[in-house]
């Protein structure tokens, strides 16, 4: 396949960017999103020109790292896949295909389509864990018995891999279902109830002091979000804070 490519280029946070067009040749169906772009980097690098900066790393839509907006969506044109899982497949020849990074306030530009995601990491610094008492007296978690309806619900919500589709392609830049996610994956065990007021309040307000918008309810994160992360758990959330306030 020939493409025509319309990358952000930027060469720091500082830096006014642009897109800048890349002519591009001998791309096959079978090669993955990123396959394409160490093809152009690989040109660009053997050119003596700046090669495109983004991020990666396992390759198989485990760590969320691999964050680009690809004709106006996050993670392109597929579902139910991050960058990494999008094959050349989904293009034809002779398109042209735009990237840009993630675009959100809590998401700085560092270069090209590099964004700083570190806000998703202090959001779980803020209570996205469970205390476990190591003293020896742990009971094995194995022996507490969880309704099966609750068991799947949690790890549906612990497959969000951080990625940020969810705050990209929110029109308010709303990390709510992300946040909610990492809520629930905890809310709905026994293990995670005993700390479940102070999390619900503590990570719902560092989302908010990160500068993520709220949720109107329009439903793009469900729809982007590469693991399927359902919108009641943002419902789910927004109960255990109610519920929380109340008790103070
Ligand atoms: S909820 Fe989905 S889109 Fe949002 S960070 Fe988690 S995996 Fe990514
Ligand atoms: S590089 Fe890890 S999810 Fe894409």
């Amino acid at each position: 396949m020939k493409l025509t490519l319309k990358i952000w280029r930027q060469k720091n946070a500082q830096a006014k960017g642009q897109m800048v067009t890349y002519p591009i040749d001998g791309i096959d169906g079978d090669m993955s999103f990123l396959e394409m772009m160490d093809v152009l980097n690989n040109e660009l690098i053997n050119k003596g020109d700046d090669p495109v900066v983004f991020d990666h790393d396992c390759r198989e839509g485990i760590c969320g790292s691999c964050s680009m907006f690809i004709n106006g969506e996050a993670h392109g044109p597929d579902r139910l896949v991050t960058t990494c899982q999008l094959h050349m497949r989904k293009f034809k020849d002779g398109d042209t295909i735009t990237i840009e990074p993630f675009r959100a306030g809590g998401f700085p530009v560092i270069k090209d389509l590099m964004v700083d995601r570190s806000a998703f990491d202090r959001i779980q610094h803020a209570g996205g864990f469970i205390s476990i008492n190591t003293s020896g007296n742990t009971q094995d978690a194995n022996a507490i018995p969880i309704e099966k309806a609750d068991a799947d619900a949690a790890f549906d919500a612990a497959t969000c891999i951080g990625c940020g589709a969810c705050v990209a392609s929110c029109k308010n830049s709303s990390a709510m279902l992300f946040v909610s996610a990492k809520v629930s994956q905890f809310s709905l065990l026994p293990q995670g109830k005993v700390e479940a007021t102070d999390r619900v309040m503590n990570m719902v307000k560092q989302m908010d002091e990160e500068g993520f918008g709220n949720c109107t309810n329009t439903g793009a994160c469900e729809v982007e979000c590469p693991k399927g992360i359902s919108l009641e758990n943002i419902a789910r959330m927004n109960r255990e804070y109610l519920s929380a306030s109340v008790k103070g």
